[in-house]
């Protein structure tokens, strides 16, 4: 029977496919005091794309020269109207740059975030940590939520208020901040889902982010990171020059916890339970099929 069980496994894997108890887990559940909750799986969702362009906003030509005076896209954009941009990183990278990443990044995680929300994010208030040009702050104030996004580099909040008024949104701002200024007092309050996306991995404080992260919010935080493949709970020590507009701003260390480290640290910061979100599919960037990245669905 287990040799049947390992062979059908391996036969889904080579088509891409893994078998994973989709289970809730908590802290009591790995000090075996709990069995794994089942969950369902949450209906498949999109991004909205291309964006959509406010009306009487800026034009083609005007769109155009406005993405020209920045270096670097780390996500490629579409607009209603058949206008488009390419990613722009210094150094060309196939993983980073593959314009499906973000889309597939977004099938992947967002449909179980948006369950968690009970089907809506209209109403909620949500935190988008290291925002980037704010792809991601964008798409969940286009499904109705209240958003805050904030980086670090002002180059990028720049380009994150142009995709805003392209759009023509409201209901999100974005501002220039450290993760290290980050705290309720100089974000208004905490929030219903905090994303700590693609992040986590470009600090040289990885628990002390989480807890960070964790204090900002008073529901869900969505982890993503990319991560160290030991089946030990380790950190892996990297050094990183700022040199892109997705690395870290300072040269420095920076640390891949292991699947395991992550799972230590949220017990350690007493989170009440959490999901590692399953790989459903082969349309994923390889480095989530490969098990080098790794999101979580955590209840704080
Ligand atoms: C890989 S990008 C992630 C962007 C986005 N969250 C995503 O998942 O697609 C990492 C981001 O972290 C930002 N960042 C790096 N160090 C930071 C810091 N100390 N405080 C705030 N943001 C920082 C970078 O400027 C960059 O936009």
């Amino acid at each position: 029977m287990g040799m049947m069980k390992k062979s059908i496994r391996k036969l889904l894997y080579w088509f891409g496919y893994e078998v994973q108890k989709i289970s809730k887990y908590s802290a009591d559940h790995l000090a075996g005091k709990k069995r794994p909750v089942p969950v369902a799986t949450p209906p498949p969702l999109g991004p909205v794309w291309p964006l959509p362009r406010q009306t009487r906003g800026l034009t083609d030509d005007e769109i155009r020269k406005e993405f020209v005076k920045f270096d670097m896209w780390h996500y490629t954009y579409a607009f209603e109207g058949g206008i488009s941009f390419p990613v722009r990183h210094i150094k060309p990278d196939r993983l980073i740059d593959d314009p499906k990443r973000h889309a597939q990044r977004f099938r992947h995680f967002m449909p179980w975030l948006l369950d968690a929300q009970n089907g809506s994010f209209k109403g909620k208030r949500v935190l988008d940590i290291a925002c980037n040009s704010g792809y991601w702050s964008i798409q969940c104030a286009l499904l109705g939520a209240e958003v805050v996004g904030f980086d670090a580099r002002p180059e990028l909040i720049r380009q994150a208020d142009l995709i805003k008024s392209i759009v023509g949104l409201t209901n999100v701002k974005f501002t220039v901040l450290d993760i290290k200024e980050m705290n309720p007092r100089s974000l208004n309050g905490t929030f219903d889902v905090v994303l700590n996306m693609g992040f986590l991995f470009h600090v040289s404080n990885p628990l002390e982010t989480l807890q960070l992260s964790k204090a900002m919010s008073h529901k869900h935080l969505l982890l993503d990171t990319a991560v160290s493949t030991s089946k030990n709970p380790v950190f892996e020590l990297r050094w990183e020059e700022p040199q892109d507009t997705w690395t870290a701003c300072r040269a420095g260390i920076v640390v891949y916890p292991s699947r395991r480290a992550v799972e230590m640290m949220l017990m350690h910061c007493q989170v009440t339970d959490w999901l590692e979100i399953p790989v459903r599919s082969r349309e994923i960037p390889p480095d989530y099929l490969n098990h080098r990245h790794a999101s979580w669905l955590i209840t704080v």
